[in-house]
């Protein structure tokens, strides 16, 4: 395996020393497509917030920031990104507000309808079954809860194509297949935005 292909397949599950080396460019390569994101989740008061495949753990601090009121909780299945997070957020951790644990999307470590947000920033390419994962988020969100996907390709975009040949495991889906894959879980008011330049897109869904 070629060096930079290696190195991008640690965005799989992060591991090792080139898997510290990603969960940092990836805090900083992905901050602007997560802000632009969230950006449609202002205006909401939760109390429970999960990020899924939280990597190194950025997303979760910008969440602890945005809802000073909430307990944000953030799930990876790589311990590299469990570490690296707990240490990003470790006063909020401290301070009682945020927990980092180790977990798979497709069995949550969680009891039902504990949530009002969930958000997954640039990992359901990752997600083994976009609807039986999908599904199980919706078990852990409250009634009308929402859930947050942030993709930084459409799925039809060459830089999108490219990043699937390479990276072992991936796949990138259009928003017609990530939409369907919600409705299928259970989940309605079902929308894309996407960004005015650039092929990113979020998927907003609601339980
Ligand atoms: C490309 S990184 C994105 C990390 C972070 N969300 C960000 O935007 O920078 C994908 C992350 O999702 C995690 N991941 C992939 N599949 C997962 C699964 N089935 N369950 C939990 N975490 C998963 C990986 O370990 C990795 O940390």
């Amino acid at each position: 395996m070629g060096l930079l292909k290696k190195f991008l397949n640690q965005t799989r599950k992060p591991e090792g020393f080139l898997g510290k080396i990603i969960l940092k460019g990836m805090n900083f390569g992905h901050a602007k497509g997560a802000d632009w994101a969230m950006s449609y989740l202002d205006g909401l008061t939760p109390s429970g917030v999960v990020d899924l495949g939280c990597g190194g753990g950025r997303n979760a601090a910008v969440l602890l920031r945005k809802y000073p009121s909430a307990r944000v909780t953030a799930v990876d299945y790589s311990p590299l990104s469990v570490a690296r997070t707990s240490e990003l957020n470790k006063d909020a951790i401290s301070a009682g507000r945020c927990v980092v644990l180790e977990g798979n999307v497709t069995s949550l470590p969680f009891e039902a309808a504990q949530f009002d947000i969930a958000t997954a920033f640039e990992t359901i390419y990752f997600w083994p079954g976009l609807k039986e994962c999908f599904t199980e988020v919706a078990r852990i969100l409250r009634p009308g809860g929402r859930f947050l996907i942030a993709n930084e390709t459409g799925g039809t975009d060459p830089v999108g194509r490219k990043f699937e040949k390479i990276i072992d495991g991936m796949k990138v889906y259009t928003q017609e297949e990530i939409m369907e894959a919600l409705k299928g879980a259970g989940f309605s008011k079902v929308r894309c935005e996407h960004h005015p330049s650039l092929p990113w897109i979020t998927v907003l869904a609601e339980k």
